[in-house]
């Protein structure tokens, strides 16, 4: 396992999101940070791994939905190593991970070289698992184990859910993940895509067959289709849920963690009043440590046969701006894992 050591530079390096006068929002890529611009927090992190979500492209490009302050340096997640703690503990040298408690939104975040963070929000990242396979799970695989805890806890387990659960937003990263998880805990897996050239991938990473988002868009709305899921995983909002509300089966669950095709569902209460299913969101920004100690633990019993290459693509810290319009876009696979360390 690779691991860095700590630097000991006093200019740290990141993006650096501020607003004009007409409240308009930017990015650029400072390398004279001081670590008195770094905020407050009891732990200092040195970061060797962060990575380019759905929310830090819309921070480095301009959503003032993700960006509650400025100046702020974006990111929700990374990996690192404690450089030095207030906090007894942590203790510097150890390995740890972050994910969301407003870090990259109200706060400053993980595309840069440190943050400077509170302990209570950090997770002490399993021997087994380096800062890049941490950072390639990251928000993403967090949000799909809670995604399935919620599915369980709803009674759709493994064994009481005889027909396929549906993945959207499948070539995502929350969505691959969700694949990989789902087919490991032994559920059948429909992977719905917008990218039917993912078809190998979604099916190499578990999924047993392929959905176009399109297919289930186009046909005709009725209030109740075909039983067709006894789950759904849903990245997308919007119409594409709407639609998969009509087609889970009775007494199903369908879970909502993303917005990625739109903000409003427009439904009808018929799938809840007569097949009893269910409607679950998921926020994994504020889950209790102890949730994250579990899901982070569960991790790294399972890592040694997670598809961590598969699923994850390295750029550098330098190119996140650039490849933030293609995350938007709907056109990366998987998860992009941003280099940071030094
Ligand atoms: N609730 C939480 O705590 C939480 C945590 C993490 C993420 N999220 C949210 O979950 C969503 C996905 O995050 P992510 O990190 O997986 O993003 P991502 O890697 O950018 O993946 C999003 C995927 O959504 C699909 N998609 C794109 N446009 C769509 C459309 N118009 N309709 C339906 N699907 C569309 C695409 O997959 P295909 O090409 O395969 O269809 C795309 O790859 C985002 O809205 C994000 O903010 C929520």
């Amino acid at each position: 396992m690779k691991r860095r050591r700590c630097s000991l530079a006093s200019t740290q390096t990141g993006w650096w999101i501020t607003d004009d006068a007409s409240g308009s929002l930017g990015a650029t890529l400072r390398g004279d940070i001081l670590e008195a611009e770094l905020g407050d927090g009891a732990v200092t992190v040195e970061i060797h791994h962060s990575a380019l979500n759905y929310k830090d492209a819309l921070a480095l490009t301009g959503s003032t939905g993700v960006v509650r302050t400025t100046p702020l340096i974006p990111g929700i997640d990374f990996a690192g190593q404690v450089v030095n703690s207030s906090d007894p503990a942590f203790t510097a040298g150890e390995h740890v991970v972050l994910t969301g408690w407003g870090y990259g939104e109200t706060r400053h975040g993980g595309l840069g070289t440190r943050a400077k963070v509170e302990a209570q929000h950090l997770v002490r990242l399993p021997a087994s698992l380096s800062t890049f396979e941490a950072a390639a799970l990251g928000t993403a695989a967090f949000t799909a184990a809670l995604a399935i805890d919620a599915l369980e806890k709803s009674g759709t387990t493994p064994d009481r859910a005889p027909l396929p659960i549906a993945v959207t937003g499948a070539g995502g990263a929350v969505g691959s993940w969700a694949i990989v998880l789902l087919a490991h805990r032994g559920y059948r897996v429909v992977a719905v895509t917008g990218r039917s050239e993912l078809e190998p991938y979604l099916r190499s990473l578990g999924a047993e067959g392929i959905m176009p988002r399109s297919e289930i868009l186009q046909a005709t709305q009725r209030p109740l289709r075909a039983e067709t899921f006894s789950g759904v995983v849903d990245q997308a909002g919007g119409p594409l849920l709407a639609s998969l509300l009509s087609m889970v089966a009775s007494n199903g669950v369908a879970v909502a963690c993303g917005l990625a095709g739109g903000v409003e569902l427009s439904t009808t209460v018929m799938p809840f009043i007569l097949r009893g299913i269910s409607l679950v969101g998921i926020n994994s920004v504020t889950q209790p440590p102890e949730v994250r100690e579990r899901v982070w633990s569960e991790f790294a019993k399972s890592a040694s046969s997670f598809p961590f290459t598969e699923i994850a693509s390295s750029i550098r810290l330098t190119e996140a701006l650039a490849t933030a319009p293609s995350v938007l876009a709907g056109e990366t696979r998987g998860r992009v894992v941003v280099e940071v360390g030094p």
